[in-house]
């Protein structure tokens, strides 16, 4: 069986095999990819504990895929186009054939320093090459890479880094984001108070900024490889990992306070990115892929770095962000670069189209014949300018949809191969049983339904456990339902079948396509002195999908609240980061409370959103004359 799903007839008929005879499916499409020693079973599972293991007894490594046996065929390809911050400074590329010298040279730098198969390295990077070549160094040797998104706070740096006991840092002395630099090592340096695991710290330098480096644990990623180099550059084979070896965690909120560790298993993760990345984009031997995330978030796990390398495809990176020097770089990119594919988030389509098309005209995007979105539901409107305006009506969108959760694209049109609908993710990808199930776990058949969207079969590229507490990835994912795998997300499946994601059911919010937890924010808030209680939920924002609504109590009044409000922001950067900060924090004396003291927070998203012409039965709130302080409260705040 060909990896790519070449027409709508062919995806039917392989959806429908992939159903009836699942490993069989699989074990096909293993067949792609480079094994040291074949599996003895293709899937053993149980959703009840969970256990889940694919290729059991297969052994092989990642980095093997991913590099070495592209080398002999494609070793002069390009596999990384790095676009810099600064469009005067100059790009890199990094050949199949550098690439995998640099991952073998720093592989040796982290066994230099004394990491060896399993143990845990945290990485902080920004968004250069070596980021790439780290994660893959890690992945060389066996070590778990636990990446850490640029934007987080030292606090939430020093609690994943103490969630996963990691013993090395990668960082930088700072990171360049439009005008801003951040400074990378400084944060590391903060949040080091708190860990104990950590005996090493290899800084990377980008900025130049000065650091502060620490005598017996911080080195410099150059004269690490200055001492590989002087040993004569030895070649570092790639350890042999069993199949459900540990490969990477990755933190990602939930509805409670505590991020949890996702972690992620070598044989069938790499499977299922490499299988879903070259169908959905239909990815072509010589086309250039751009895809904008952020390699601290899954999208560019999956999808900058494995699921492209693993297909031998060139994956464009960039360091900057879309609006700087000017809201048109991305389309600089794309012509400069000549890009092929396209896969950004919504936000970033809605800010770009929000800023003019004048930064689209004139801009050469004739090379573009695939796009992508992610993330995030897109509105129909933002479809429609990123159809006409970037994909010139010829390129069809693949509207993916997918979670850190689920490793790859579970529902996806595979493009121009699936119809596409504005704002659907379309139809699942082989392997994928989605169902619609009511409150109670019932199954909702038919089409033109609604419902709590979860999987009821494994596919190789999901959740295994969460790191160190393997309770609680079974409470969260696989006990709401019986049987069956929760996804957070609410679903419409129309009078076609085609699956539309309505959004989050549970307390998640998407921040510009950021998954962010409502309670790790109230948390945040309340580590603030003056704050009693607080009550956050999610609002439709233009431009970032969600924006973050706080009810605030605090213990004292004062007269200047914006004041405050700043405070409490600078107490969210300091605990979370950035990007968890309130876009608007309305006081309150009091918030709507059952009489067991629960949160009504679907009577505060209905005040948040503006709407409060229907906000249900208030009579059994402990305090039913708050909701009118309340409501007027956020008609002031709204001017
Ligand atoms: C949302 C990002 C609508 C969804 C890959 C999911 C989407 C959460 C889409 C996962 C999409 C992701 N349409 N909503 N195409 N893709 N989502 O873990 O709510 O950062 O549960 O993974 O993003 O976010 P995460």
């Amino acid at each position: 069986m060909d990896l790519q799903i070449k027409s709508f007839e062919e995806y039917q008929r392989i959806y429908q095999y992939s159903v009836e005879k699942p490993e069989e499916f699989w074990a096909e499409i293993a067949e792609h990819f480079y094994w040291r020693r074949k599996w003895n079973k293709v899937l053993e599972w149980n959703f009840k504990e969970p256990n889940i293991k694919w290729f059991e007894g297969a052994r092989l490594n990642i980095t093997e895929n991913c590099l070495d046996r592209h080398v002999y065929k494609l070793g002069d390809k390009p596999a990384i186009i790095w676009e810099p911050n600064d469009p005067n400074e100059a790009h890199r590329v990094l050949t199949y054939k550098q690439l995998l010298d640099k991952v073998e040279q720093f592989s040796n730098v982290l066994k230099n320093n004394g990491i060896r198969k399993g143990d845990r390295v945290c990485i902080y990077l920004p968004m250069v090459p070596e980021l790439v070549i780290a994660v893959l160094a890690c992945a060389r040797i066996g070590a778990i890479h636990s990446v850490v998104f640029g934007g987080f706070s030292a606090q939430s740096i020093a609690d994943r880094i103490n969630d996963a006991d990691c013993r090395l840092v990668i960082t930088a002395d700072g990171g360049f984001r439009g005008t801003k630099q951040i400074a990378l090592k400084s944060i590391v340096d903060d949040a080091l108070v708190q860990c104990k695991s950590v005996e090493r710290v290899i800084v990377l330098t980008r900025t130049r900024t000065p650091v502060s480096m620490i005598k017996g644990r911080d080195v410099w990623w150059e004269d690490e490889i200055k001492k590989v180099e002087t040993q004569g550059n030895p070649p570092c084979p790639a350890e042999e990992m069993n199949a459900e070896d540990l490969l990477f965690i990755l933190y990602t909120s939930g509805s409670t306070g505590k991020p949890k560790g996702v972690v992620h298993t070598c044989a069938g993760y790499m499977v299922y990115t490499g299988y879903t990345f070259t169908n959905a984009f239909q990815y072509q031997p010589d086309e250039v892929y751009f895809c904008t995330a952020d390699i601290g978030w899954i999208t560019g796990h999956s999808y900058i770095i494995y699921g492209p390398l693993s297909q031998g495809a060139t994956s464009l990176m960039f360091e900057g962000v879309p609006n700087w020097p000017d809201a048109g770089r991305l389309w600089d990119i794309v012509e400069k670069h000549k890009v092929n594919i396209l896969y950004t988030a919504p936000t970033a389509i809605r800010s770009l189209m929000a800023a003019g098309d004048q930064y689209v005209e004139g801009k050469d995007l004739s090379t573009i014949t695939k796009l992508g979105t992610v993330g995030e539901p897109i509105n129909e409107e933002a479809w429609h300018w990123y159809d006409q305006k970037i994909g010139k009506g010829k390129a069809p969108i693949v509207d993916t949809w997918w979670q850190t959760e689920t490793g790859g694209f579970l529902i996806s049109p595979i493009a121009g191969v699936t119809p596409t609908v504005p704002g659907y993710a379309m139809l699942p990808l082989p392997g994928v049983q989605p169902i619609l199930v009511d409150e109670n776990g019932q199954e909702i058949e038919g089409n033109g339904v609604s419902g709590n969207l979860c999987i009821k079969y494994p596919w190789p590229g999901m959740i295994r456990t969460t790191y160190g507490d393997h309770e609680r990835c079974r409470q969260t994912y696989f006990s709401v339902y019986e049987n069956l795998y929760f996804t957070g997300d609410g679903c419409l499946r129309d009078e076609n079948g085609y699956y539309r994601i309505t959004g989050r059911v549970d307390d998640v919010l998407n921040v510009s396509g950021h998954r962010i937890g409502t309670a790790e924010v109230e948390n945040a808030i309340n580590m603030h002195s003056d704050v009693i209680e607080s009550a956050v939920v999610g609002y439709p924002h233009p431009v970032k999908g969600q924006g973050i609504y706080a009810f605030v109590i605090a213990s004292q009044h004062h007269t200047d609240e914006d004041l405050t409000r700043q405070d409490i922001n600078q107490t969210v950067s300091r605990i979370i980061g950035a990007i968890a900060k309130p876009d608007k924090i309305q006081f309150v004396s009091g918030l709507p409370k059952t009489r067991s003291g629960k949160i009504m927070r679907r009577i505060l998203r209905k005040i948040a959103e503006g709407d409060t012409s229907n906000l249900g039965d208030t009579t059994t709130l402990l305090d039913p004359a708050v909701v009118d302080e309340i409501k007027e409260g956020a008609e002031k705040l709204r001017g």
